[in-house]
């Protein structure tokens, strides 16, 4: 469906035209004074110059053309040169009952041109446990995903472990250390590596701290492990085969981990599945003469002249020879390309890795490992912080796992839920979980992205304000609403939506109509927090609408079955909202 907005400035612009003026002055946004009307249009102002002459002299001239259109009940020329316009509530009401009608989709159209579009999101380290800091990549990655299907477009979600690097050097040092006759040590060992892992997820997540640790200590653990990474990435058998196994283990806990958090990846791929393409990538770009020998490292100039700062060369290998975080993300460009040939590709990652992405993209560009045409974007986020301004800790100061983040918000849901009312323990829990996972996701999408934001349990878990739950609590109002409806009535076939009688609903039925745009806008700008400040709008809008008004108690049908159909609009939308944020609503609360 056309989007309201742009079937108001068509309306007008061929006003303006009629009137002799050119198109171009003809559009029209929402209103900054909706204490006067809900659209307007300042063009008179700019075609004045034009024309010479007062731009009331348009703007009357508009107004009068428009004097008897269907759309507006209301179009207003104001001095100097404005038009203030109002909906026709006949006319508004007929789009929103297309909207109705419009199953599922709600007057927003597919893309006409479906994009294959990969997400890089997830991004978990290996035999690390996750930490907070992965939390938004996966929230706002799995919504930026949802949001590009919803709009038709084919959705690739890649989790890019990161398995490549010296965490897969240190745990092997370690376990060496603790188990030195295991086979996989052993480089004259010829037969087949045992199929069970060496260890369970509990040792190997001690593994690594402790090997962490000790490598910051010692010179000579940490040359050793640097050792054994290089000689992974040379492909020694014994350490592919620990690789393997450390894979296994840890991919294992991480979809459990992030089916907790609704989120679920297409490709799990990693960092070391480039590793087939690093040495022919190398070679012809030696061979073409962009890469070049410079203190030991193989590097990729980048720096362009437009540049304000210094970007420094891209890192290819190191003096050792071993592969660097530049050089995964870029070979994983060629797998990428040959199996999926992606239009755009999408980066999540902390925004302080901005830098790497730029040298990423414009070697990728440069060596023609992507067609001209991929659009490579990186989505940088800003860092969760705790309420006392400084990234987000455990209340001993630790680093924040995931896990016990995700427990301890469950169990504040639980308790206020089980405060509200009496529930059963094992229902509680499960709307808890639900609850809780709304309070997290909102919590952190509301925020634009790329900004820093506090995580504030008690106030994303208020049913109250700007959050998730009171999101949740609108939509299981009007649950409850339209269950009691349907248990007493069928709604008739010739229900419509009708023209707003108060103020109230008209605001709602304003809101509701904007749908389309709103997710259009979101899909367009990779920006979910837009979609969770129209549900907010939509809600306040909702709830004011709902104190007052008689819904139950109305006594015409035909009148209580529009605001029924409205309801049901009203909840399809915002279950597609919360569907695209990741998270879902319970039925009670
Ligand atoms: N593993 C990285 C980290 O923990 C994030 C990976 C982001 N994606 C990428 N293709 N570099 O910071």
């Amino acid at each position: 469906m056309k989007k309201l907005i742009d079937l108001i400035s068509e309306e007008v612009t061929e006003a303006f035209v009629r009137e002799g003026y050119d198109a171009k002055y003809g559009r029209v946004t929402l209103s900054n004074r909706p204490d006067l009307c809900e659209y307007q249009c300042n063009g008179a102002m700019a075609a004045a110059k034009e024309y010479h002459c007062a731009p009331f002299q348009i703007s009357e001239k508009v107004a009068a053309a428009l004097g008897d259109s269907r759309l507006f009940s209301m179009a207003e020329s104001v001095k100097p040169g404005f038009l203030n316009l109002k909906l026709s509530e006949e006319y508004l009401a007929a789009y929103l009952e297309q909207m109705a009608a419009d199953q599922g989709r709600f007057g927003c159209s597919r893309a006409e041109k479906p994009k294959t579009i990969m997400v890089d999101y997830g991004g978990a380290n290996v035999a690390k446990p996750l930490h907070v800091g992965h939390l938004r990549s996966a929230i706002i990655g799995e919504s930026v995903k949802r949001i590009g299907k919803f709009m038709g477009h084919h959705m690739i979600g890649d989790v890019h472990l990161g398995d490549w690097g010296l965490q897969m050097g240190l745990i092997i040092v370690e376990l060496k250390e603790r188990q030195p006759m295991l086979a996989y040590f052993d480089e004259g060992y010829q037969g087949e590596y045992p199929k069970e892992p060496p260890f369970t997820i509990a040792q190997l997540e001690e593994i690594y701290p402790t090997a962490s640790g000790k490598s910051k200590e010692d010179p000579v653990f940490k040359e050793a492990a640097m050792e054994a990474t290089l000689q992974l990435q040379q492909g020694r058998r014994g350490y592919r085969a620990l690789l393997k196994h450390i894979l296994d283990v840890s991919v294992e806990d991480l979809k459990k981990n992030y089916a907790n958090l609704n989120v679920s990846f297409e490709l799990w791929k990693g960092e070391s599945d480039s590793q087939p393409y690093i040495a022919d990538m190398v070679e012809q770009m030696k061979a073409r003469g962009h890469a070049y020998v410079s203190e030991g490292a193989l590097v990729v100039d980048v720096k362009e002249e437009t540049d304000t700062k210094e970007i420094p060369p891209c890192m290819i290998l190191k003096s050792d020879g071993a592969a660097l975080y530049d050089t995964t993300d870029l070979a994983t460009l060629i797998w990428r390309m040959q199996d999926y040939d992606p239009d755009e590709i999408i980066y999540l990652a902390d925004k302080r890795q901005e830098l790497h992405f730029i040298q990423v993209f414009r070697c990728a560009r440069k060596t023609g490992l992507v067609k001209p045409d991929t659009e490579l974007k990186f989505l940088g986020f800003g860092t969760m912080n705790g309420r006392d301004g400084k990234p987000f800790k455990t209340r001993d100061g630790g680093v924040m796992r995931l896990q016990y983040l995700v427990e301890e918000i469950n169990e504040e849901m639980y308790k206020k839920i089980a405060e509200n009312h009496v529930v059963e323990e094992s229902e509680g829990r499960e709307t808890a979980r639900t609850v809780a996972l709304a309070a997290i996701k909102y919590g952190d999408l509301s925020n634009q992205a790329s900004k820093d934001y506090v995580f504030d349990i008690e106030r994303f878990t208020s049913f109250e304000g700007n959050t998730g739950p009171y999101i949740l609590y609108t939509i299981v109002r009007m649950k409850s609403i339209l269950s009691k409806y349907f248990e007493q009535h069928a709604l008739p076939a010739d229900a419509r939506l009708l023209p707003a009688a108060t103020e109230s609903e008209k605001s709602l039925m304003l809101e509701l109509s904007r749908f389309n745009g709103v997710m259009e806008s979101a899909y367009e700008e990779s920006a979910p927090h837009k979609i969770c400040a129209y549900m907010y709008d939509l809600a306040n809008d909702f709830n004011h609408f709902y104190h007052e008004t008689k819904i139950m108690a109305q006594e015409d049908a035909a009148v209580q079955a529009g605001y029924i159909r409205m309801l049901m609009l009203c909840k399809g939308i915002l279950e597609v909202c919360i569907d695209v944020l990741g998270f879902s609503a319970p039925d009670k609360m």
